[in-house]
């Protein structure tokens, strides 16, 4: 977060907290576009541009061997209107049944009007910053702009390109809207592409199986709207992508590109490389077009790498059902329907399927099609969670899951063998999930609290303090809880969960307000993928518990360990406040982990550990936690970028730092980002003790501690209440990323 507004070196990258709205802001003011990156000479792609791996996975598609004999198929046009016509319609068919995509020559297009076209959309974005940033706007009611990334603000990932939009979608705009250096060439290219447009629609219908007029009589390719990208050389084009995987929400788009290359297109599961054929134009169909076909034509998604050569300049002309028909229903075409063929999508409007895009805030890719299919129709429960299909009804599969009331524990015990899509993680969560052998030599701190009322008190806050502020997280022996204490505790959360389902379905709840209650994944309705355990908690919030509340399976065991999880709680306050330079009943005082909940975890042994996860990465939302684990292990900590296991210590109790004691320490001791990992040996038992701010206190104010704060020591963080804090997290659907980021002040460090 640095304090000049300049592009070029005004992105910080690494470091684990970095404010994107703030870069993206300032980006956004230089006006200058990624051009202006790389001409201010920035050597390094700035943080706000660098994407995840998954977005970044299988790259150099064309250098493997099998994505080369892939070619995407050329449609010459020559003879559509006589000689030729059934052929160049059967090989529309083909190629949109298949590919999705196709190159087309002989479309009657002048090269020297696509030459124009081009030249003309380099010089604007190769004109002086100073000219080009009068026209750069995201207003959309503009018919003539120019920006870099539409979506910059709620993009995981910025892409490297700027772009001009002429916007035909309700008719030719006035030519002063336009500036004079592309006036004429984009004026004369939409003639040309309108015709085009009239030959396609024609062919595509005949293509259906219509007649040569429907798509035509359907208006729904009427809209255009033709965008300029320019793609810059990028210095490190292995970080960024031009333009990320997507599928467009149009009924066709057609292409133009100049000869630089970069245009990739998924085709059987590869990245197949786009070559430019010289005179071509590229169609592709899009999603909207896969609808009103019922899938019979299929929508590919494609995406643009960033190259060391270039510029890579192209021109995509969208065509859509906008304008005056931005409302109108379209659905499937009834002609395509019959018995065997049932509608698979519901109607929506062009509108709908925008607003559905924008209500997500964009998709980062993802297609906005399997939300508007229609349900499907078996809900043989046990075989009702298909896989791999392309599409797969979500919400649906969520919710027949929740309603068994028997977890996955209950899928365990119906024999999967395959772990169901709904428990799928993409790759990203998945990363570096086998040990590495250069970490094994990490071993997380290990603080004996032996004597620690006395002679080597001072020993021990010191190691707690180096521990939290280079781990967050540390393993705890001699903390007074006997060992048959944690095993009943263990052993009796091992019997809750291995119950008959009947009986523990009776304190199946998401209720939050209810403390005492079993469930599966907490946030099985908000995260992207579900992990492979199931959970009883208990919320002691300020002490008092009603005992009749707790399952007499297990109701002993939770009592005793929930009484020396107070006493530890107790010793721990102390000691952590000395170890923060404070007085030893500081953060007592604060009642800062006041309240204690037990969450119990059961993590059963799954059949395909390596899909998904038994709890993703996160730092805990508490002051502290206190874990109980079994012998199993799976539990991993991130440290120095590495996921280190946690490997267990018989009688020893785990301690992480969370975001609030991250908070109100001011960033001096850290939270820690953790993970379980799905094991094929299981179950695997554990039980989080979360120390948090009281019921009591859900509102109070809490913000770094004023003494830890100086001069070189300002606080990093505003004041908020712990009930802010959650209701940020869950309202953002954050599951797994921290939301301390969003309580930074803007202009610390
Ligand atoms: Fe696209
Ligand atoms: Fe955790």
């Amino acid at each position: 977060m640095q304090a000049s507004p300049m592009h070029g070196e005004s992105v910080t990258r690494g470091g684990p907290c970095y404010d994107r709205a703030k870069e993206a802001e300032e980006f956004h003011e230089t006006k200058a576009g990624v051009k202006g990156l790389v001409d201010s000479g920035a050597a390094k792609v700035p943080r706000l541009f660098i994407h995840p791996p998954e977005n970044l996975h299988d790259f150099s598609s064309g250098t493997d061997g099998a994505a080369t004999s892939l070619e995407v198929p050329i449609i010459d046009m020559m003879g559509c209107r006589d000689s030729r016509r059934q052929d160049v319609v059967d090989e529309l068919r083909r190629a949109s049944e298949t590919w999705g995509f196709f190159q087309i020559v002989n479309h009657g297009v002048p090269a020297a009007v696509m030459d124009g076209m081009l030249e003309a959309v380099t010089q604007f974005h190769e004109q002086p910053e100073g000219v080009k940033r009068e026209w750069y706007s995201r207003d959309d009611a503009k018919k003539f702009r120019y920006y870099s990334n539409g979506d910059l603000f709620w993009s995981q990932a910025a892409a490297w390109r700027d772009t001009l939009l002429f916007d035909f979608s309700c008719g030719v705009p006035d030519p002063e809207e336009v500036p004079l250096l592309c006036r004429e060439p984009v004026f004369k290219y939409e003639e040309h592409i309108e015709k085009l447009k009239r030959s396609l629609s024609e062919l595509l219908s005949d293509a259906l199986g219509l007649d040569s007029g429907y798509l035509g009589d359907l208006e729904c390719m009427e809209s255009k709207r033709i965008v300029g990208h320019y793609y810059p050389i990028c210095p490190e084009p292995e970080l960024t992508m031009g333009t990320i995987n997507h599928s467009d929400a149009t009924i066709l788009t057609l292409l133009l590109q100049n000869n630089h290359g970069g245009l990739q297109v998924r085709h059987q599961n590869q990245w197949v490389d786009v070559s430019p054929v010289p005179g071509a134009i590229l169609a592709n169909i899009g999603d909207f077009m896969q609808l009103v076909s019922n899938d019979k034509f299929k929508s590919v998604e494609h995406r643009v790498l960033a190259r060391r050569a270039g510029p890579w300049v192209s021109v995509a002309c969208f065509l859509f059902p906008g304008g005056i028909r931005k409302s109108k229903p379209y659905g499937p075409i009834k002609e395509l329907l019959d018995e065997n063929h049932p509608p698979l999508y519901r109607q929506t409007s062009f509108a709908d399927y925008l607003g559905y895009f924008h209500s997500r805030n964009g998709l980062n890719g993802e297609s906005l099609l399997p939300h508007f299919r229609m349900m499907q129709t078996s809900p043989s429960p046990g075989e009702f969670i298909t896989r791999r299909d392309t599409v797969y009804d979500r919400a649906k599969e969520l919710r027949e899951f929740d309603e068994t009331k028997a977890g996955v524990k209950g899928l365990v015990d119906s024999g999967v063998a395959k772990i169901p899509r709904i428990f799928m993680h993409p790759p990203e969560n998945l990363h570096g999930l086998s040990s590495n052998t250069n970490r094994a030599c990490l071993q997380g701190p290990i603080i004996d609290l032996r004597d620690c009322r006395d002679s080597r008190r001072r020993d021990i806050t010191d190691g707690i303090r180096e521990a939290s502020e280079a781990w967050g997280f540390f393993q705890i022996i001699n903390h007074g809880i006997p060992l048959d204490v944690m095993d009943s505790m263990l052993e009796g959360v091992r019997k809750f969960h291995e119950q008959e389902v009947e009986v523990k379905k009776e304190v199946y709840s998401r209720d939050g307000m209810k403390r005492v209650r079993y469930f599966s994944n907490g946030d099985l309705f908000q995260s992207k993928a579900a992990a492979w355990r199931d959970s009883v908690l208990f919320d002691f919030q300020d002490g008092v518990l009603d005992p009749e509340a707790v399952p007499p399976i297990c109701r002993e065991a939770v009592f005793e360990y929930e009484k020396h999880m107070v006493r530890l709680k107790t010793s721990l306050s102390e000691l952590f406040s000395e170890a923060l330079g404070l007085g030893s009943y500081y953060l007592s005082g604060i009642e800062c982990m006041k309240s204690e909940t037990l969450t119990c975890h059961y993590y059963p042994a799954c059949p395909e550990p390596e899909l998904t996860l038994g709890t993703i990465n996160h730092s805990d939302l508490s002051c502290l936690t206190l874990l109980l684990q079994d012998h199993h292990g799976g539990l991993q900590v991130l440290h120095e970028n590495h996921w280190v296991d946690v490997v267990p210590v018989k009688g020893a109790i785990l301690a992480n730092i969370g975001d609030f004691m991250q908070l109100v320490t001011n960033d001096k001791f850290k939270s820690v980002e953790h993970r379980v990992l799905a094991g094929r040996v299981g179950p695997r038992v554990s039980v989080a003790c979360f120390l948090s701010p009281g019921w009591t206190q859900k509102t109070k104010l809490f913000g770094p501690i004023k003494e830890l704060l100086s001069e070189n020591n300002p606080p990093i963080y505003k004041e908020t209440s712990p009930l802010e804090y959650v209701t940020y997290y869950i309202s953002h659907g954050l599951s797994g990323n921290s939301a301390l980021p969003h309580f930074r002040m803007s202009d610390s460090k």
